[in-house]
Order: structure tokens, then sequence, then C-alpha cells
């Protein structure tokens, strides 16, 4: 269980993440991604997750660049995340996606690379290049996100490598129950994406009678319950007072009570899209 913003989970590879980094999915390159990372970075975060799609690479790179002078930290001490497109799926084309998003990043490694979605008739193409990268030093894990079980099965009966980390949406509103189980089963570690539900549960009632009783904001409540479930989170802001607030969550627990109660707000509702069903 983690005490402190920069408390890590091991990968299945021996790998550390830290259990809270900054999502920067709809933050714009630039001086918005820009001051959002050094923000979280200054302020104690240590883990990053962009993708290509997000088209903020190159504003992440060099925030990281800046963050690391300003703040005396090294390389080492960072968790940095990307993925490969749909559109980049395929051995060839996903080998130089990563090259293209080093670049971008300016950095010679990423900590973690994931197959953004479960491209039919692509993915299985896609690890194999993943595994290509891992193999040659190149990243120091790799994953997949938007995988259902179904597609786990299918990807690990092909694999060299089992994926270090599935992430997928989780929020109260879907908790992933069959999923969670999988990826423990199998050694993968979970992480959330829009932990927050992008906004949509901060009138709830439960919630907010909850984080009134702690004395902390429904979103500190919704990270401390990812906490305490074992999962990897990533909440998204850019504004530093959230993106220290979401990271003040290692000061109360949740009980029993008030983790059943959160888990009864389950309607197996998304946001985003469904994995076995994309257009994109
Ligand atoms: N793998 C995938 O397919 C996938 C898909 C979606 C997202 N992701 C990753 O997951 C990260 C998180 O998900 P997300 O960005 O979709 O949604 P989210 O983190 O659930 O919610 C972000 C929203 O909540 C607001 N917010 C954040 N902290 C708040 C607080 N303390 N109080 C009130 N409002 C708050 C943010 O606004 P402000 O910015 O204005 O504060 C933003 O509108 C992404 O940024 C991305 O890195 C991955």
């Amino acid at each position: 269980m983690a005490n402190n913003l920069q408390d890590t989970v091991k990968l299945n590879n021996g790998i550390e993440i830290p259990w809270i980094g900054l999502g920067v999915f709809k933050v714009q390159d630039g001086e918005e991604v820009v001051s959002a990372v050094k923000a979280a970075i200054k302020n104690g975060y240590r883990s990053i997750d962009t993708a290509a799609v997000y088209g903020n690479e190159e504003g992440v790179g060099k925030a990281i660049g800046e963050s690391l002078k300003e703040n005396g930290l090294s390389r080492e001490e960072l968790f940095i995340t990307s993925k490969v497109w749909n559109a980049d799926q395929g051995y060839e084309s996903t080998l130089a996606a990563y090259k293209n998003s080093l670049n971008k990043l300016g950095l010679d490694y990423l900590d973690l690379y994931l197959i953004h979605w479960p491209v039919k008739g692509k993915y299985k193409e896609t690890w194999r290049a993943l595994e290509t990268i891992y193999n040659e030093k190149m990243v120091r894990s790799i994953g997949v996100s938007n995988f259902h079980v179904h597609h786990l099965e299918d990807l690990l009966q092909d694999s060299e490598i089992i994926p270090a980390i599935d992430q997928v949406e989780f929020h109260p509103r879907l908790a992933q129950k069959d999923l969670r189980k999988f990826c423990k089963d199998k050694g993968i570690q979970f992480e959330a994406w829009a932990p927050l539900m992008q906004g949509h549960l901060f009138d709830n009632a439960i919630l907010k009678s909850i984080a009134e009783k702690h004395g902390k904001s429904i979103a500190q409540v919704i990270i401390r319950w990812d906490l305490q479930n074992g999962v990897v989170t990533i909440p998204k802001s850019i504004k530093e007072h959230r993106i220290i607030e979401n990271s003040s969550v290692f000061d109360f627990n949740l009980t029993r009570e008030d983790l059943e109660q959160i888990d009864s707000l389950n309607e197996d509702r998304r946001v985003g899209s469904d994995p076995d069903n994309f257009n994109f």
C-alpha cells in the first residue's frame, strides 16, 4: 500500500511504477501541457502518461527536460508512458511509431509503452514489435490498454512476454471486476484511466458524504479508493491546485464500509468506448 506520492508497485518484470501519475489526455501541446507536467513534477509526481494520439509528446518532453534541471532530478527518477496509436499498429509500423514517440519526447527510452486499443487482426503483430523493443532493451516495460479478458487470453496464447500492465477505464461506475481478477491471477498490473470519470462523479451524494466525513474532496476519495484496491491511477488536471489535491491522499483511510459503499455505485457504465466496439 502506498504511503506517499513516490511509492511504487513492482511490475511482473521487476520494474517499479508509481501508484499515482499525471494523465495528459486532451491537454494542448505547448504551454498548457508544459505547465501541467512541470507543476506535477515540481509537486512530487514522478509518472506521466501520454500517447502519440494526444499530440502533446513534444510538450511533455520539453517539460521533462526543464523539470529535470529545475528540480535536480535524473531521468531515471521519472516514469514515462506512451502508447502506439491504432493507425500505426502492425510490426514495422509500431517499431517506427516507437522511434517517433521517443524523438518527439526527446528521450532515449520509455518506462512503459502500451498498445493503445486492441485493433482486431493487428494487435498480435503490434505486440511482437513491443516484444522486440523490450528484448532490445529500448523500453523498460511493455503493456496493453483497453484489453478485455478475451483480448488478453488471445494475446497470451501467442506471446513470449506477459503484459506488465492493462490500462483501462475504471471508476466507481465501472468496476471491471472480472478483468481485475484476471489481471491479478496473471500478474498483470491493473491501471485506471478516467479515474475521475472525466468529471461525472462530483455531485454524487454517496461520494459527497464519504468525502465530508474524512474532510477530503470527492476526487481524493476516488483516488484513495483506487489505491486501497491496488489500482495504479493517473488522474488528469491542468490546474496546479488540483494536481496537488489529487496527490494529497496519504493522510486518511477509507473504511471497509466506505469501500463497499463506493463499490455499490457500479453500473458498468463507460464514458469512453467499449473495446469490443470502437471505430477509430
Ligand atoms: N488508454 C486510454 O485509452 C485512455 C483513455 C482516456 C484517458 N487515458 C489516460 O488517463 C488519464 C486520466 O483520464 P481522463 O483525463 O480521461 O479523465 P479523469 O482523470 O477521470 O478526469 C479529468 C477531468 O477531471 C477534472 N479534474 C481533475 N481533478 C479534479 C479535481 N480534483 N476536482 C475537480 N475536477 C478535477 C479535470 O479538469 P481540469 O484539467 O480542468 O482540472 C478533467 O476535466 C488521461 O489524461 C490519459 O492520460 C487513457
